[in-house]
C-alpha cells in the first residue's frame, strides 16, 4: 500500500522503514514531517492509508479530506485513539486501526521512575552536584516500602505499574469500573475513587482519555487525596486539571507531581523550542515547582516499544491491504 506517515520523527522513520523491510518490504512509506490537521491532511494525495500518531488532530474536516481523496485506513501508531473523531470515520467508512498493546513494561517502568526520582529528589540532586553543591537539604525522601499506591485503571499498563510496586514491598489498591482478570488475580484491592484517593501515598493514572475520565483528578478529587501525596500522570494530560493540580501543589495537598501527558501538549511536546519563549503560562507556572517532574510524553520511547509498534502498524497495514481488515480495528460497533 501507498502510506504517507505524518509527524514523522527519525526514530519513527527507522522503525517503520525496518519492520517493512522485515515484511517483504510490500508497502511504499512516504514519511512527512508535518503534523496531522486540517491544513496538512491534502499532503496524503494519492495515500491509501494514512498512520497518525498521538497529537496528530484526526477530526472530522481531516477525516472527509481523507475520505475524498479515497483513504481508506487511519493507522495509529499508538495505543490511545481519544485524538480521532471515530463517529465521524465510521459514518465515511474509514477503517481505524491502533496498536493495542506494545510492551506496557515500557511505559510502567517510566512510571515507576517517575516515582522514584521525586521521592528521592534525583531531579534537584544531579543538578545540585554538578555545581558542586553536596547538602542533602530539601532531598528527604520516604521508604516506598509500606507505603499504599493507588492505581486508577488497572489494564496493561496499571497491571505492569501494580507488579512493580508490590516488588518494592507496596501495598497496591486500585480503581477500574471493569476490574480487570489480572488484577482479581492478583489480589488487587479494588475501591470506589473517592476510597483511593484518600488512602493512597502515591496515586498513580492508567486510564484512558474519554469523556468519563476527563478532569478525572479535579479540584475535588485533589481535596480528597492523602496531603502531600504524589501524583504521577502517563496516561493521557486531560485526565488531569492541571489547574487544579497547580493550586494543590501551591496549598501543599499536592506533595509531588509526575507529569509525562499534559492537557496542552500538542503545541510543546515532541519538538525543539528550546529558542522560544514559552507561550504556555499553565505550563510555565508547573515548571516552577520544585516538586514537580515533566517529561515530554516519553514513557513508551523504549528500543522494545518502538519495534512492537512498528511491527503492528504494519501488521495492520498488511492485513487491511490483504482481507480488507486490519488486524487491531478500533471498534465503532457501538458509536452512534
Ligand atoms: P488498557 O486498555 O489495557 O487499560 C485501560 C484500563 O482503564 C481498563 O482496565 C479500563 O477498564 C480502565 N478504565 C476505563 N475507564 C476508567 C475509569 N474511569 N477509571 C479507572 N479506570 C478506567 O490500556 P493500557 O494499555 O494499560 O494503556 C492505558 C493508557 O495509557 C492508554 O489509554 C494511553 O492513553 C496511555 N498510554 C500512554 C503512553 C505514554 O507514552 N505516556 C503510551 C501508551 C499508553
Amino acid at each position: 500500500m501507498h502510506v504517507v506517515v505524518f509527524s514523522t520523527k527519525p526514530y519513527d522513520r527507522q522503525f517503520l522503514e525496518a519492520a517493512n523491510a522485515g515484511d517483504g518490504g510490500r508497502h511504499r512509506l512516504v514519511f512527512l514531517e508535518a503534523r496531522l490537521s486540517a491544513e496538512t491532511a491534502g499532503l496524503a494525495k494519492g495515500a491509501e492509508a494514512v498512520c497518525a500518531f498521538v497529537n496528530d488532530h484526526v477530526d472530522a474536516p481531516v477525516l472527509e479530506a481523507f475520505a475524498g481523496m479515497g483513504i481508506r485506513l487511519l493507522a495509529l501508531r499508538s495505543a490511545g485513539f481519544n485524538n480521532v473523531d471515530l463517529v465521524a470515520a465510521r459514518r465515511l467508512g474509514l477503517t481505524v486501526a491502533r496498536v493495542p498493546a506494545y510492551s506496557p513494561e515500557s511505559v510502567a517502568e517510566h512510571t515507576v521512575a517517575m516515582m522514584l526520582s521525586l521521592n528521592r529528589r534525583i531531579h534537584r540532586a544531579y543538578n545540585r552536584v554538578r555545581e558542586g553543591n553536596f547538602a542533602l537539604d530539601g532531598l528527604l525522601g520516604f521508604d516506598m516500602h509500606g507505603r499504599t499506591v493507588g492505581v486508577v485503571g488497572t489494564g496493561r499498563i496499571g497491571l505492569a505499574v501494580a507488579r512493580i510496586m508490590r516488588g518494592f514491598g507496596c501495598t497496591v489498591v486500585a480503581h477500574d469500573p471493569v476490574p480487570s482478570e489480572g488484577g482479581l488475580a492478583m489480589g488487587l484491592d479494588y475501591l470506589s475513587m473517592e476510597d483511593l484517593l484518600a488512602r493512597s501515598d502515591i496515586v498513580t493514572l492508567h486510564c484512558p482519555l474519554t469523556p468519563a475520565t476527563r478532569h478525572l483528578i479535579d479540584a475535588a478529587a485533589v481535596a480528597r487525596m492523602r496531603r502531600g501525596a504524589m501524583l504521577v500522570n502517563t496516561s493521557r494530560g486531560a485526565i488531569v486539571d492541571t489547574r487544579a493540580a497547580i493550586a494543590g501543589l501551591k496549598s501543599g495537598q499536592v506533595g509531588l507531581l509526575g507529569l509525562d501527558v499534559y492537557e496542552e501538549e500538542a503545541d510543546l511536546f515532541f519538538e525543539d523550542l528550546s529558542d522560544q519563549m514559552l507561550q504556555d503560562d499553565i505550563f510555565a507556572r508547573l515548571l516552577t515547582f520544585p516538586n514537580v517532574l515533566v517529561t515530554a510524553h516519553q514513557a513508551f520511547f523504549t528500543t522494545e516499544a518502538l519495534t512492537a509498534i512498528a511491527e503492528t502498524t504494519i501488521a495492520n497495514i498488511t492485513s487491511f491491504a490483504e482481507t480488507g481488515r486490519a488486524t487491531h480495528e478500533v471498534s465503532t460497533e457501538k458509536l452512534a
